[in-house]
């Protein structure tokens, strides 16, 4: 098969596509002939060698976590997916080597859910990882109906399935972005908000007291004016700084592989109260651009390879 493979650590252009070995398929484990593939930062981070204190790293690799397309294969252990099935997965693994930037990937059944006939399977290659986060996120921070909600970065990746689960949820959201999108942010049901110097004067004038929960997917000062932008008893969850979080008193999520959570978001997407918003699509052939694209730090929505 093809793939996108690195040899050495680095910038994105380290990345070369290559003829390799199909992957072996255990016996839990699914074979998926990849239709789209998401890319998020942790892959430009994973290809810069940032990863290697986390998970044992084995060069050479294929970077990679989210993935969707047609079961072409099937271990003896698994049950309920078969071959030809449409399906869906965020495929991150205990080592770092097969990723799905790639024609085919084998992932473990405990991280596949079918897509409903109704999903494209563009947006279901997108939505694995960005998607968990969120909604994992919202959970650790007891996000409910009549929360009002302040989502950092809430234009990128995570943030617009943060921002448009907080809202199905019933939470009023506001969402720091750009001026450029705060369009887009209102789109997802957001009211939007200029992050940097001022924000907490901006989320006083539109909830004062403060709001009752701060999703904070960028860190920074962000994170730190926490105390100022709460108000009494709220929460705080974080995917970017554990400890500063866990000072504050909130949560910190790692994101974790979920079949039946991910079945969940996809009906959502079936339903259309969650969209995922398509950035840029490459080819397999230019996995290092949407690398570089991503990391960027300015998408709006999601960068994706279709294959
Ligand atoms: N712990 C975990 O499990 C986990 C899971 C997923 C992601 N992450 C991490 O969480 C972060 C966000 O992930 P992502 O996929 O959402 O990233 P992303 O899609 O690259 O986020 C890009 C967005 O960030 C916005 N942004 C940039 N600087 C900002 C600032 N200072 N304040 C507010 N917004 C800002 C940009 O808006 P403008 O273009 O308008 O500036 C852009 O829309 C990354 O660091 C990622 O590695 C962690």
């Amino acid at each position: 098969m093809r793939a996108a493979v690195i040899h050495e650590f680095g910038e994105p252009t380290v990345v070369r596509v290559e003829d390799v070995d199909d992957p072996l398929v255990g016996p839990d484990y699914v074979l998926i002939k990849v239709a789209a593939a998401g890319v998020n930062p942790v892959d430009w981070k994973m290809v810069a060698g940032y990863l290697q204190g986390a998970f044992p790293h084995h060069l050479p690799l294929i970077p990679g976590w989210d993935v969707s397309g047609e079961v072409v294969g099937v271990g003896p252990a698994v049950t309920h997916v078969a071959v030809g099935d449409r399906v869906s997965a965020y495929a991150r693994k205990d080592h770092v080597q097969n990723g799905t930037f790639a024609e085919l990937v084998a992932v473990h059944i405990r991280a596949v859910a079918k897509v409903p006939d109704d999903v494209d399977l563009v947006d279901a290659g997108a939505l694995p990882l960005a998607g968990l986060t969120a909604a994992q996120l919202l959970d650790a921070t007891e996000v409910a109906a009549g929360d009002t909600v302040l989502v950092h970065a809430a234009a990128g990746g995570v943030g617009s399935f943060a921002t448009q689960l907080a809202v199905a949820r019933g939470a009023r959201v506001l969402g720091t972005g750009s001026t450029a999108g705060h369009d887009y942010l209102r789109g997802l049901g957001a009211e939007p908000l200029e992050y940097g110097e001022g924000l907490t004067a901006r989320v006083e004038e539109l909830c004062p007291g403060g709001v009752d929960v701060v999703v904070d997917l960028i860190g920074g000062d962000a994170l730190a004016a926490t105390p100022d932008l709460l108000a009494p008893n709220g929460r705080v969850g974080s995917i970017v700084e554990a400890d500063t979080v866990h000072e504050l008193g909130g949560r910190y999520v790692f994101v974790r592989p979920d079949a039946g959570m991910l079945g969940e978001l996809l009906q959502q997407v079936g339903r259309g109260e969650v969209k995922v918003h398509i950035a840029e699509r490459f080819g397999l052939d230019q996995a290092a651009e949407a690398l570089a694209a991503t990391k960027t730090g300015h998408v709006r929505g999601k960068v994706v390879l279709t294959l």
